[in-house]
């Protein structure tokens, strides 16, 4: 009789509408490899939310998101953990807690356009204000400071001529939505 492994169990660290966590859900629906075991929202009205509730995962809203001791809890079991459009600061004492298995996803080429403040709209303007030829999704390890952690994965995508901060942000979120479950997939079958 073989043994059935216990799959992966990923915590996801949300704010906003959750499209990353959309495309996670999708890609680990039926993986023996990983499962969403948790969302964990610093907002009470992210719409990542009522997509976790969709897909029956079990969701925690943060009272105090820069309280450590309440995110660790919130945490606890996670044996991988994914900031997906997560805008809190992570407290040191959970990047200790998991480091080298707590990963976010910018939607630049980091190092460039990354930092605290580059989020969302500002970071397009940012790279095509810059005369930059293309930009990307990059999926790092999370440190104690925004976006400096070591770069696990990227994927590029061209500027195109007359290019606005929507269009290169939703050129972006479509290589976000590739990227992102690739990434936790490939880490999943390491820790496993
Ligand atoms: C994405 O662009 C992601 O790169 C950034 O925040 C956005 C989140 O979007 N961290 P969503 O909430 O996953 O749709």
């Amino acid at each position: 009789m073989t043994e059935r492994l216990e799959r992966v169990r990923v915590a996801v660290l949300v704010s906003g509408g959750g499209t990353n966590l959309q495309a996670l859900l999708d890609a680990l629906h039926d993986s023996p490899i990983a499962r969403i075991a948790r969302v964990i929202s610093s907002r009470p009205d992210a719409g990542a939310l009522q997509r976790a509730r969709r897909a029956g995962v079990p969701t925690t809203v943060l009272r105090d998101a820069g309280d450590p001791a309440e995110v660790l809890s919130a945490l606890a079991g996670a044996q991988l953990v994914v900031l997906a459009g997560y805008l809190k600061l992570v407290h040191a004492s959970v990047v200790a807690r998991f480091r080298g298995r707590i990963i976010n996803i910018h939607p630049a080429l980091l190092p460039a356009f990354g930092g605290a403040g580059m989020y969302g709209r500002r970071v397009h303007e940012a790279v095509l204000a810059s005369g930059a030829k293309e930009s990307g999704a990059t999926v790092h390890f999370v440190e104690e400071e925004f976006d400096r952690g070591a770069i696990i994965a990227q994927e590029k995508v061209r500027i195109e001529p007359g290019d606005t901060p929507d269009t290169l942000a939703a050129r972006v979120l479509e290589a976000e939505h590739r990227l992102l479950p690739r990434v936790v997939l490939e880490l999943a079958r390491r820790i496993a």
